[in-house]
């Protein structure tokens, strides 16, 4: 499929303050669009960013049929951008597409389309280390139609916003806790599949955790409230003596990239991962035998974020880890120091895009 491009005729890059950055806030000058009816993709077209029209009928609006993607694109040099692992990104969304009955995407399509759209806004990828620009691919259902069935028609966008550190002033430990009340995922729903709805669901349930004092909820299961899944947006991991342990993947947990990427790197290093069952109270035992060292979420954001405190009914576990522990830290410095081409890249994760 070709992709046509209409360049904007009047940046926006000289009013954006690139040492201010708020996350999701500012979007670069171009956007892709591509559009799905009669039973395939009709043609993609990257343009000025800009508002779209849509119906209020319009079936996504109704019946929450919105998928999405998030990624990053790293400045390496002026000659180089990366983009970290997109064909796992691709995958994901089509993962996604298929559980919301929505149509998957042509790799070559997703990935010349990202390389495109990047290269003529490269301008817009941060230089400095540990900024990026974040990467939005997302579709949603265009029919106008208020039927609660699968739409006929669809859009899918990609739009690029420039970020800064996840953590400006260093590593910021989150405070976590369980929730008795609500859960983020069932066996057998849409958990796995990265579905807007997913997100508007657990809104409520942080709300009231941050009303609280903690940053964020961490999930448990939806059936004996005992197994821990993930983090808001993202997975976790425990160090336990020298095991790195993290949630299995059982359909109710989204499948991080990031994850994958601590899980390959952690091999590597020839320490002893197990993908398994994690009990809540396993961790309260193990933080109490002092066997507990460290705890970090992973995901495109933050890269790896320090957990300090867990909290569940009565007990709180309190991580000595002031800023981030050392494990997290080196683990840290090895994946944005792939992303950022200042290390060697023996898994093929980067995407190198090319700006002629
Ligand atoms: C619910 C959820 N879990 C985990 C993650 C981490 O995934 P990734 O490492 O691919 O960013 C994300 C972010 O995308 C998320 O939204």
């Amino acid at each position: 499929m070709k992709i046509s491009i209409t360049e904007t005729d009047q940046s926006r890059i000289s009013d954006v303050d690139f040492d201010n950055l708020q996350f999701g806030r500012v979007f670069s000058d171009h956007m892709l669009e591509m559009v799905y009816k009669d039973g395939s993709w009709q043609k993609a077209e990257i343009k000025p960013y800009g508002p779209v029209q849509f119906t209020p009928s319009m079936q996504a609006l109704h019946y929450g049929q919105a998928i999405f993607e998030g990624m990053k694109a790293y400045h390496v040099d002026d000659e180089t951008i990366h983009l970290f692992r997109p064909k796992d990104h691709h995958q994901r969304l089509n993962n996604s597409a298929r559980r919301l009955c929505m149509p998957e995407l042509d790799e070559e399509v997703f990935i010349k389309g990202l390389e495109k759209l990047i290269a003529l806004d490269h301008k817009w990828v941060p230089k400095e280390r540990s900024h990026a620009l974040y990467v939005r691919p997302f579709m949603f259902a265009s029919e106008e139609y208020l039927a609660a069935k699968s739409s006929k028609e669809y859009r899918f966008y990609v739009i690029t916003s420039p970020v800064a550190a996840y953590y400006s002033e260093g590593f910021n430990p989150v405070k976590l806790t369980t929730s008795e009340k609500f859960v983020r995922a069932v066996r057998g729903g849409t958990g796995e599949a990265k579905a807007a709805g997913n997100y508007a669901a657990s809104f409520l349930p942080a709300q009231k955790a941050q009303s609280k004092g903690f940053t964020q909820v961490i999930w448990l299961d939806a059936i004996e409230n005992r197994y821990i899944e993930e983090v808001g947006t993202m997975n976790i991991f425990f160090k336990i003596k020298d095991k790195l342990v993290t949630p299995e993947l059982t359909g109710s947990v989204l499948p991080g990239i990031t994850r994958r990427s601590v899980i390959a790197i952690a091999k590597e290093w020839g320490m002893k991962v197990e993908e398994r069952k994690v009990a809540i109270d396993e961790i309260l035992e193990s933080y109490e035998s002092g066997n507990l060292e460290e705890v970090f979420g992973s995901g495109t954001a933050a890269v790896i974020s320090p957990v300090g405190l867990i909290h569940h009914g009565g007990e709180t576990i309190q991580l000595d880890q002031q800023k981030i522990g050392p494990f997290a830290k080196k683990m840290y410095d090895t994946i944005t120091g792939i992303q950022y081409g200042k290390i060697d890249d023996p898994f093929g994760w980067t995407h190198p895009i090319s700006l002629d």
